[in-house]
């Protein structure tokens, strides 16, 4: 049998870059797409197994288009990941439509298009839908009013994408990461949000995003064949805790 094929949004860079190169290793082929043409091009490497498409995911006719080109370059189309994502945090009075339309229609406008386009490829090959929301979008906390909403939104589509394509074979899971140092989040997180995270996290750090990317890859593989709808942490223990007071900390 040829092999698996995954398309991967947000692929030039952090989770998305780090998840291609690690199904690559596994033996995947991988439609690495982003809006970020020159950093798609750094990132592509030498795999003959890699092919870049670039592609903006909150347009309409970007994604249509694009999913028509992977399909025609590939084949075939077995697992997509959703990860392309923006983070812009602001307090509600200053985040203007414009803000919040921004944040939305890359990170929910674009999982809902990205998927619908894929659905024909993915019924044909009973495939899988990952879904990159955040720990934002299960716990709330202040400026994330875009961001938080729009992960939970993520979460939520997750849900009904697996209620909904079941019948069809189809799986859809969802990751919710914690801090990773990607560029997305060194844009957002200043020392004092550092150490603050440092400090709530039970495993007292961030996350790196081979230890993201590999819960996707189980989310896309066989090894994961009875399991949809779910949304899985990957957060150092950042969702479990209640109360995380330091002070009540021995
Ligand atoms: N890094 C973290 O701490 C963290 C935590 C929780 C969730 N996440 C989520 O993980 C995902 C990946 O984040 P990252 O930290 O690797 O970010 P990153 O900024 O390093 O990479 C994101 C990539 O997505 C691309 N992109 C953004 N908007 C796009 C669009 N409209 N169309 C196509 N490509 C687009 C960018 O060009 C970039 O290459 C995002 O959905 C993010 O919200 C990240």
């Amino acid at each position: 049998m040829e092999n698996k094929v995954a398309l991967i949004t947000g692929a030039a860079r952090g989770i998305g870059l780090a998840t291609s190169q690690l199904l690559l290793s596994r033996d995947w082929r991988v439609a690495m797409i982003d809006r970020d043409g020159d950093a798609l091009d750094a990132a592509i490497g030498t795999d003959k197994g890699a092919k870049a498409f670039y592609c903006d995911v909150s347009d309409p006719d970007d994604v249509s288009e694009m999913a028509v080109a992977v399909t025609e370059a590939f084949g075939r189309i077995d697992a997509v990941v959703n990860n392309a994502g923006v983070a812009d945090f602001g307090p509600i009075g200053e985040t203007d439509f414009a803000r919040w339309r921004r944040v939305m229609k890359t990170n929910l406008d674009g999982v809902f298009l990205v998927s619908q386009a894929t659905l024909p490829a993915l019924k044909e090959s009973r495939g899988a839908l990952v879904n990159i929301a955040s720990i934002s979008g299960l716990r709330a906390s202040t400026l994330r009013v875009a961001y938080g909403t729009s992960k939970a939104g993520v979460i939520q589509l997750t849900r009904q994408q697996a209620a909904e394509l079941g019948e069809f074979g189809i799986r859809a899971n969802c990751i919710c990461p914690g801090p990773v140092r990607t560029k997305l989040a060194m844009a957002v997180h200043s020392q004092d949000i550092i150490d603050a995270y440092h400090d709530a996290i039970p495993l007292n750090r961030y996350g790196t995003e081979t230890e993201i990317a590999e819960c996707i890859a189980f989310l896309c593989s066989d090894q994961a064949s009875y399991v949809t709808g779910q949304v899985l942490a990957a957060d150092g223990g950042f969702e479990a805790t209640g109360v995380g007071l330091p002070a009540l900390r021995r």
